[in-house]
């Protein structure tokens, strides 16, 4: 079981399957009652995880659906975001977060990041305002949390909205609080390689404004509204054209057993990060430098190398399964041809995408993986 579970990796991307079978019992007892009772008992497993959630991030609400893609796609659509409309972003992100705007419509514009964090560069934001900018939605790229509080001012003075995809970020902090707290609204995903994963697929948004809070549970809802007054009891009522796409429940049971332990399993991935930043000082590998603000978490740890390519395959060579996340920029792929005029004005954005080669991260490691991990990557950079 475990070769195909680690896929042959002595340090595979994740070991949460050792953590799934510590919590074999609990997992199963909250699943059962699922299997055994009425459809009903969903709703409310559904409905106590959202709750338990939004308290977890500070949020008034959130709402599960069934993937990250589409908690980011339901959030601008809930905040209004439609044809005609601009949204300012990044272009190393996951196809996820354009396709989250042009799907409803909207076009994408795309600003280069900060060197430092590989977050949005605040500073380039408001040069791309234009009169149909609606929207500003940051990413917290790798678990490093973009600067949204200085977002915020920006969005204040041009009217903006502001989806932050956190994707990768849950258990993150920032300025004491945890991400999503300076956004309109934030998605989440809850796919296994997340920091947050479950054992399928899942996302999640979160937000204080009621308006989108009513908006996201009308469109995850086919669009269904109370009756009309005139019209039968037996008869459906739709106000919008929504879509069937609840978080499944089996999932949300995993999930509520496992949110307890998120502050302690982001406590290990910044550990982890800490060691390896430690262990690769003095190389010519770059780290990412983080804003003192913040409390990251890491999906993966990010290093920066000149040969990116070759080092990516000897990691992998040597045990260690390092992926290339993201690259090239989203302005690179096919079905973005000629979407972005300025996609030759990101030199920050081109050149972490020559230069970034991601190290697993996962709670479950050993100061042994660790130590596998630094003592490899320092004899391969360095040769
Ligand atoms: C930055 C970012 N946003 C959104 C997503 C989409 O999440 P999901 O895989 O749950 O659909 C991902 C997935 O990798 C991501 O990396």
């Amino acid at each position: 079981m475990d070769s195909t579970n680690t896929r042959g990796f002595r340090i595979p991307r994740s070991r949460t399957f050792e953590t799934h079978r510590a919590l074999r019992e609990q997992f199963l007892a909250a699943v059962e009652p699922l299997v055994l009772n009425t459809y009903n008992h969903s709703a409310k497993v559904r409905a106590d995880f959202e709750a338990e959630f939004a308290a977890e991030m500070g949020a008034r609400y959130a709402v599960a659906v069934g993937s990250g893609t589409f908690a980011l796609f339901l959030a601008m659509r809930a905040s209004g975001i439609g044809a005609g409309d601009e949204v300012i972003t990044v272009a190393n992100s996951d196809i996820s977060t354009s396709a989250a705007i042009t799907n409803c419509g909207a076009r994408p514009v795309v600003v280069d990041v900060r060197a430092s964090d590989y977050t949005i560069d605040i500073d380039q934001v408001e040069a791309r305002v234009t009169p149909k900018t609606r929207a500003i939605l940051p990413v917290d790229l790798h678990g490093h949390p973009a600067d949204v509080k200085a977002l915020r001012p920006i969005a204040e003075r041009h009217n903006l909205k502001i989806i932050e995809d956190a994707a990768l970020a849950t258990g993150a902090y920032d300025y004491g609080r945890p991400v999503g707290a300076f956004a309109d609204a934030t998605a989440f995903s809850l796919a296994p390689f997340k920091p947050f994963g479950s054992a399928g697929n899942g996302g999640i948004v979160v937000t204080d404004d009621d308006e989108i809070y009513q908006n996201l549970c009308l469109l995850a809802d086919y669009g269904h509204a109370p009756r009309g007054p005139n019209q039968p009891a037996a008869y459906q009522n739709y106000i919008a054209e929504g879509y069937n796409v609840p978080l499944d429940a089996l999932q949300a049971a995993i999930m509520r057993v496992k949110l307890p332990y998120l502050k302690q399993w982001t406590a290990k991935r910044r550990a982890i990060g800490s060691a390896l930043e430690a262990g690769l000082a003095g190389t010519s590998a770059r780290t990412p430098q983080l804003r003192p603000e913040s409390a990251p978490t890491f999906r993966s740890f990010t290093i920066r190398v000149d040969r990116q390519l070759e080092v990516h395959q000897r990691l992998r060579e040597a045990g260690i399964e390092a992926v290339i996340h993201y690259a090239p920029p989203i302005t690179h792929y096919s079905v973005y041809a000629g979407l972005f005029p300025n996609a030759d004005q990101l030199p920050v954005t081109e050149r972490l995408g020559r230069e970034i080669v991601n190290l697993p991260v996962s709670p479950e490691f050993t100061d042994e993986d660790i130590e596998y991990m630094i003592d490899t990557t320092r004899s391969i950079i360095e040769s």
